[in-house]
C-alpha cells in the first residue's frame, strides 16, 4: 500500500494544498512570488505533483511531464525567508489532516528537504555590496 493510500488518498492531498493555498492567499509577500492572479491551477498543480509522489495517480507526469522542481522555480526568487513562510503555510496544512505520527513525521520531513532543496536566491540585505578587489592598482 502507498503513502498515499496509507493516509486517505484524494481527500487528503485536496485538504492539504487547500489549507496550504489559503496561507499564500493571506501572505502578501509570498503570494507577490505566484503570477497567476487565480491561484486554483496552481493548486491543482501542486497537488498532483504530491499525489504522485506519494505513490498517487500518475496525473502530474502526464499533464505537465518531468517534475525538474529546481528548473520549474528558476524564474521564481525563492530566498530563505520565502521558503520560511512557504513552509509554515504547508506544515498548517499538515496540521489539520490529523494523520498518524509516523505519517506526518515522514510527510514534514519530505516537504521540509524539499523546500531547501528549491531555495535559489538570496534575501535581499540593507547591507551596500561588499568592494570588488582592485585589479590593477596601478
Ligand atoms: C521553498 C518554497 C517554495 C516557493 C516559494 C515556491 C513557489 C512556487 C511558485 C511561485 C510556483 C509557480 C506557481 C505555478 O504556476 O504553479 C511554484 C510551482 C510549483 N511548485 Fe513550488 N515553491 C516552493 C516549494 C515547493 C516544494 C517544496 C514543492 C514540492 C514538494 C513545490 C512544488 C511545486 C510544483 C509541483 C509546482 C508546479 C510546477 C509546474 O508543473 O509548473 N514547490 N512554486
Amino acid at each position: 500500500m502507498s503513502f498515499y493510500d496509507e493516509v486517505g488518498g484524494a481527500p487528503v492531498f485536496e485538504q492539504l494544498v487547500r489549507e496550504f493555498y489559503r496561507g499564500v492567499a493571506d501572505d502578501p509577500e509570498l503570494r507577490a512570488l505566484y503570477p497567476e492572479e487565480d491561484l486554483g491551477p496552481a493548486e491543482v498543480r501542486l497537488r498532483m505533483f504530491l499525489e504522485q509522489y506519494f505513490g498517487g495517480p500518475n496525473t502530474y507526469s502526464e499533464q505537465r511531464g518531468h517534475p525538474r522542481l529546481r528548473m520549474r522555480h528558476m524564474p521564481y526568487a525563492v530566498t530563505p525567508l520565502q521558503r520560511d513562510r512557504w513552509l509554515r503555510h504547508m506544515l498548517a496544512g499538515v496540521a489539520t489532516l490529523g494523520l498518524s505520527r509516523d505519517h506526518e513525521t515522514a510527510l514534514v520531513d519530505y516537504l521540509v528537504r524539499a523546500a531547501y532543496m528549491l531555495v535559489n536566491a538570496d534575501d535581499p540585505t540593507d547591507e551596500p555590496p561588499a568592494p570588488k578587489p582592485m585589479e590593477d592598482p596601478a
